[in-house]
């Protein structure tokens, strides 16, 4: 009889009938006469219980000895079992290694981030990776579909540049038959003259900035997706992006509950995420840092993460006793487990309880002009349980083409959108100055090329029309959705500053 191959994910359909699945031995352990092997396949996993004498004894010795992640077929009869990993397990009645593996190197012990990154190739068939790209999917399909569907029209830009689209400091610069020109670093300018031909357009693709910064937030290769719409003004940008967020939140939920769940995301702050977001502009952002709200957020923020200190070190010793005593190699692994856990976790703490007085004081001493920095973007968020619209910001601080606010020539028509707590900025977007001498003077006031503009500059001469746009990076909004700490975790083989491993 053919085999019946399903996928694990479909399991649900065909209970009680004899599939075959075809995958990785993910774990083992055997109890006797019983074997419990877990078979992930790339849609899910599933428990598959081999028990001696229902299946030939070559095959119950066979798998005794089977390395995690042999790739294998497995044939048995589908059960509907609630507490069963899935909802569902597999009474096997036969099985095949297909390709035995030996010594896969990431047991289900805990290891350090650089073993995993050198480890990127296999590390993704991790459950957490493997929930966090899942996700990171769901997030790139839902941003397409709702510009699909509000009718924005996709714009390829190019990814070898000729022109400065951010600022010079960040420039990737690759030698183009002997020409100098850049890696992008916004598909934007390119996006603004296709607005002027479609009126509603996007792109999305990878996007580089040789920025010297080793923090959490920053790959040097990251996605962004840019709409770019002709004849909006501020509010309508706001509007725009608030409809994104909260469409690829709702999406998120909707598709990919579980890997949330697994991932220990924080789900009910998800379900708020729901226009209308809070609105701040800088002005009154430096009202807060600098006023006693942050302070007495900050201190209140130092005494929480003091006492965790506490009861993460009573935790541990509590464990390292148990480790002294005589217990079992299982329960051995699983202290282990956690000790890393929690030393991972009294690291960071330490660190935030160390940079909690100087993020005050920088708080304090905000100076009005200087652009936001990212402690100072993660108080605000702190203090929000949804995103901050933050707008007009001054001037000197943001990018050339940024319009001037007409009301008051300090500040441009921007905004940055932070995710709450504290995550950061996910979205920074502006109104562009659509008066060509403006634009000029700006473009010569930043020291670039006003030669390498000159198409730039014909937008503003054949029929210049307000309009504007925003970039969302990619890594950073499944970051913040996932509640993974680093944004190196959330594209498959990140590119950072001081490291790219394969
Ligand atoms: O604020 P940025 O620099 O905006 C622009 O590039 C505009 N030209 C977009 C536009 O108006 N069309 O970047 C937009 C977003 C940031 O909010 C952040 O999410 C992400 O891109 N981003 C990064 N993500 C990861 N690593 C980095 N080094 C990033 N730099 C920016």
């Amino acid at each position: 009889m053919a085999e019946n191959v399903v996928y694990i994910d479909q399991l649900k359909n065909h209970v009680g009938q004899e599939v075959t699945l075809k995958g990785w031995l993910y774990n083992s352990r055997a109890s006797g006469k019983i074997q419990f092997l877990i078979v992930r396949d790339g849609t899910g996993r599933c428990q598959c219980i081999v028990e001696k004498g229902k299946v030939p004894e070559d095959v119950f010795d066979q798998f005794k000895h089977l390395g995690q992640e042999s790739s294998l077929s497995v044939t048995g009869t589908v059960r509907a079992d609630e507490r069963s990993l899935g909802g569902h397990e597999l009474a096997v009645t036969g099985a095949r290694p297909l390709s035995p593996a030996e010594g896969y190197p990431i047991t289900p012990k805990q290891h350090g981030v650089d073993f995993l990154m050198k480890h990127r190739h296999l590390h993704l068939r991790s459950q957490r990776q493997w929930c966090i790209g899942r996700v990171r999917h769901t997030v790139i399909d839902a941003i397409r579909r709702y510009f699909n569907d509000n009718k924005f029209i996709l714009i390829d830009t190019p990814i070898f540049t000729t022109i400065v689209g951010e600022d010079q400091t960040s420039l990737f610069e690759v030698d183009y038959f002997g020409r100098p020109l850049h890696l992008t670093q916004t598909g934007q300018l390119y996006l603004e003259s296709a607005a002027m031909a479609y009126g509603r357009v996007y792109c999305f693709g990878p996007t580089f900035r040789a920025e010297k910064s080793k923090t959490r937030r920053h790959l040097t290769e990251f996605w962004m997706v840019e709409p770019e719409v002709a004849f909006i003004d501020l509010d309508g940008l706001l509007e725009l992006g608030e409809g994104l967020v909260s469409s690829v939140a709702t999406r998120v939920l909707e598709d990919n509950r579980n890997e949330l769940e697994v991932l220990g995301a924080d789900i009910p702050a998800l379900e708020r995420i729901k226009p209308p977001f809070y609105r701040l502009t800088y002005t009154e952002a430096v009202e807060i840092l600098k006023g006693p709200r942050a302070a007495e957020f900050l201190a209140k923020e130092l005494e929480d993460l003091k006492n965790r200190k506490q009861q993460i070190e009573g935790r541990i010793s509590e464990l390292q006793k148990q480790e002294a005593g005589q217990i079992k190699q299982w329960k051995r692994d699983k202290i282990a487990a956690e000790l890393i856990d929690l030393n991972g976790e009294l690291d960071e703490v330490n660190t935030q309880i160390e940079n909690n007085p100087k993020h005050a004081q920088l708080a304090a001493e905000f100076r009005w002009g200087k652009d936001l920095g990212g402690s100072d973007e993660t108080i605000i968020s702190q203090m929000h349980d949804k995103p901050v619209f933050v707008t007009h910001y001054p001037r000197e601080a943001k990018a050339f083409y940024m319009r001037t606010d007409r009301g008051n020539e300090q500040v441009v028509e921007n905004f940055d959108l932070l995710a709450p707590a504290g995550f950061g900025e996910i979205i920074g977007g502006s109104v562009r100055e659509d008066d060509h001498d403006r634009l000029l003077a700006r473009i010569e006031d930043q020291g670039l090329n006003p030669k390498t503009y000159d198409w730039y500059l014909d937008l503003r001469k054949y029929g210049s029309a307000p309009h504007g746009g925003f970039g969302l990076g990619v890594e950073r909004t499944v970051a913040w959705i996932t509640a993974e700490k680093h944004i190196r975790q959330c594209i498959p083989f990140p590119r950072m500053m001081d490291k790219v491993y394969i």
